[in-house]
């Protein structure tokens, strides 16, 4: 039998991937998965302390649906809170060029993915870890807009933000992200291109929905 689909959303940092590919999951009945989480998860433990080149097969990463969040455990400790600031944010995007880490991340996605049914979102999701994903998008939206929706974000969460630093750490991460050698974070031409900028989530996720129905409808 074949199995459900793979959904992929691909974009740079704040072009707010996480909430709409969350909604989408949840609307399709979809699990979701959120890569990003996998390499910060990494991050926080090379942050704590672990050696550089402690070998990745000592680590286990897990993501535990809970209600409706997914918690993100590193050898069992809840870090779903922890890896969300700017300097894991930083450090994860610095040890993903790493070939040894894409790989870790890599193949824990398509043992998540096992068996369909998902929405993932990452830099790498539809062009190398899942290159035959029934959808594709590819998620933008201009930098003001995606600092200012960081910045709320952050402020929810009572941590102090800067609109100017905020759009930095963005742009630089994106930088670190597009120019890297391997799975550069790049705009593949199968994918769609969705501009978020003055959209709100809903109509994000109803034209990805939309989207879904009729690529799906289509799929012998
Ligand atoms: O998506 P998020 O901002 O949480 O990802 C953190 C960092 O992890 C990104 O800046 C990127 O460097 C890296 N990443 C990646 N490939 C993915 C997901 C995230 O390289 N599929």
């Amino acid at each position: 039998m074949r199995r459900a689909p793979v959904i992929t959303i691909d974009g740079p940092a704040g072009a707010g991937k996480s909430t709409v590919a969350r909604r989408l999951a949840r609307r399709l009945g979809y699990r979701y998965i959120d890569s990003g989480a996998l390499y910060r998860a990494l991050a926080w433990k090379l942050a704590r302390g672990a050696a550089p080149g402690t070998p990745l097969a000592d680590t286990q990463v897990e993501l535990v649906p809970r209600g409706d969040e997914v918690a993100v455990l590193v050898d069992g400790v809840d870090v779903s809170a922890a890896i969300r600031t700017p300097e894991i944010g930083r450090l994860a995007s610095e040890i993903a060029a790493d070939p040894a880490v894409r790989e870790f991340c890599s193949a824990l996605q398509r043992r998540l993915a096992a068996g369909g049914g998902v929405v993932v979102e990452g830099r790498d999701a539809g062009s190398v870890v899942f290159p035959e994903a029934d959808v594709k998008f590819y998620l933008d939206a201009a930098p003001e807009e995606r600092a200012r929706r960081r910045v709320r974000e952050l402020t929810a969460r009572g941590e102090a933000a800067e609109i100017g630093r905020v759009r930095e750490e963005l742009l630089g991460r994106d930088r670190a992200d597009r120019t890297r050698t391997l799975a550069p974070l790049a705009r593949i031409p199968e994918a769609c291109y969705i501009d978020s900028t003055g959209m709100d989530v809903g109509e994000v996720v109803e034209r990805m929905a939309r989207e879904v129905e009729r690529a799906c409808s289509t799929i012998s």
